[in-house]
């Protein structure tokens, strides 16, 4: 039977690898350095949410401001530890099913596009070495509004030549699950559901996604 889902829209950090861990023990040094209190709980504000807006939710959790030039020099540095985190970074960090699923998806002829906030998602592809795996790639570094706008799953459907409710977007940020239900797109959730409030499903990971049921959905 054909589907109506023609191409899977894919965030990276949280639902393709482990990167979370890296981008909350940089923040966490940042704030320690700053003397702001964090833990991973506050973390969670932050999954999905662009550098700069992480930026400025930390500080607020201090009370504090900043100009805009200091929330670079720190961002900076919050990146520069989190890009040294990443040296390490290879294959084993694949979440539980996403390179099933993405090989899955060539088998069916199923398009495919990362669509992630993160401006390092080209270096994290490469360490991977997925990057065959995707048609598109919509990073921070295409995208000029963060998620909740869906901005960055728009560009993933057009690249890709599909409408956006021929996708599935696979997401485990409420930023990202509000940003595709915005445009009424079907959304699959990572994670817990407490956290990912109106997901059309939510699952652990994607080794518990059951393909043939999604598409006849
Ligand atoms: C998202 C992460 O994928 O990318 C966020 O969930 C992160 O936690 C955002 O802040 C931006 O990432 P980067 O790599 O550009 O700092
Ligand atoms: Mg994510």
């Amino acid at each position: 039977m054909l589907s109506k889902y023609k191409a899977f829209l894919f965030d990276l950090d949280g639902v393709i690898c482990d990167t979370a861990k890296y981008h909350y023990l940089a923040w966490k040094r940042l704030a320690d350095m700053l003397d702001i209190p964090f833990d991973e709980e506050a973390n969670e504000a932050f999954k999905g949410v662009s550098r700069m807006r992480c930026m400025e939710l930390l500080l607020g959790f201090g009370n504090r401001t900043a100009d805009q030039e200091e929330m670079v020099r720190l961002a900076n540095m919050k990146n520069d530890w989190y890009v040294e985190y990443l040296h390490e970074f290879n294959r084993s960090e694949l979440l539980p099913g996403a390179l099933d699923v993405l090989e899955e998806c060539r088998k069916r002829g199923i398009k495919t596009a990362i669509c992630s906030a993160s401006k390092n998602a080209p270096i994290i592809l490469s360490r991977l070495e997925i990057m065959d795996y995707f048609d598109a790639v919509i990073d921070g570094n295409k995208t000029t509004k963060a998620k909740p706008d869906p901005e960055v799953f728009l560009l993933g459907a057009k690249e890709l030549g599909v409408n956006p409710t021929e996708c599935v977007i696979f997401e485990d940020a409420l930023a990202g699950v509000q940003a595709g239900k915005s445009e009424n797109i079907y959304v699959v959730g990572i994670g817990k559901p407490e956290n990912l409030p109106g997901a059309d499903i939510v699952i652990d990971d994607l080794a518990h996604l059951d393909i043939d049921s999604l598409l006849n959905t």
